[in-house]
């Protein structure tokens, strides 16, 4: 459907019928070749934001699928890059295609929950990228606490996320429509699949930001077209 050796459009809709983590456990070998996993290209733009090489000792990829986000951030820490999901599939794929080096930092592949993190004042830094859409509403205190008890004073919590799109145009309208299948889905099947757009969006997600400690940092114009219009948050946590 997307690339040929990507998921059909069966096994996609077999994946959304399922819970959202063996959703992930079916697509995780196919994932890479779909639009879904966050292109190295773009990681590329988002790594000088968050420092130069070897000029941090730990960071963390939250919900980290095959590893994107601790592919970028390797070469900048120098000890310790962790990548938690809760999909064994992928983190079994994260795996594969990040080896072992012992000169570069230690990589830590951890299977959990980004709602209830096993990490207390561990972290320099911590990203998450394309997973926004899994966290409820509801939860997104939880999930902004857990992030600020995961890292230490003074760390930052950087992710990519939009501008709320205007409500007259087409992109608003579209994210709206799979919203609405998407609870529609939920409220006649169970497990739920947790996946909705236009979440974590500016401003707003500025104000959820700073209630939580964080002082924010917004770059715009990072990203070449088509992604011109997403930005690089900078979230750092008082020191
Ligand atoms: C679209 S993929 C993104 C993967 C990767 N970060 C990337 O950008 O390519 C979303 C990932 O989030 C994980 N995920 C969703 N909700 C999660 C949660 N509450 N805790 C841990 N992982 C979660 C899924 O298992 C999946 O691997």
């Amino acid at each position: 459907m997307f690339h040929p050796q990507g998921p059909t459009f069966w096994e996609l809709a077999r994946q959304a019928l399922s819970s959202t983590q063996r959703g992930y456990d079916l697509l995780a070998p196919k994932f890479d070749y779909t639009p879904f996993r966050t292109p190295d290209p773009l990681l590329e733009l988002v790594a000088p934001l968050i420092g130069a090489p070897q000029t941090i000792d730990s960071a963390i990829d939250l919900c980290c699928g095959t590893g994107a986000g601790m592919k970028m951030l390797r070469p900048l820490c120098r000890e310790r890059v962790v990548g938690l999901d809760f999909s064994h599939g992928m983190l079994d794929v994260a795996r594969e295609l990040l080896s072992e080096d012992p000169e570069k930092a230690k990589l830590e592949f951890v299977h959990g929950d980004a709602l209830n993190l096993p990490f207390e004042n561990e972290f320099d830094v911590a990203v998450c990228f394309g997973a926004l859409g899994h966290i409820l509403r509801r939860d997104e205190t939880t999930f902004l606490k857990q992030i600020a008890k995961a890292l230490r004073p003074g760390g930052r919590f950087v992710f990519i996320t939009a501008h709320r799109p205007s409500r007259l145009s087409v992109i608003y309208w579209l994210a709206r429509s799979f919203n609405a299948a998407m609870h529609l889905r939920n409220a006649f099947l169970k497990p739920h699949f947790v996946m909705f757009y236009l979440t974590f969006l500016l401003p707003d997600v500025t104000k959820l930001l700073e209630a939580h400690g964080f002082h924010v940092a917004i770059h715009e114009s990072v990203f070449p077209k088509p992604y011109h219009q997403a930005c690089v948050v900078v979230a750092t946590l008082e020191a």
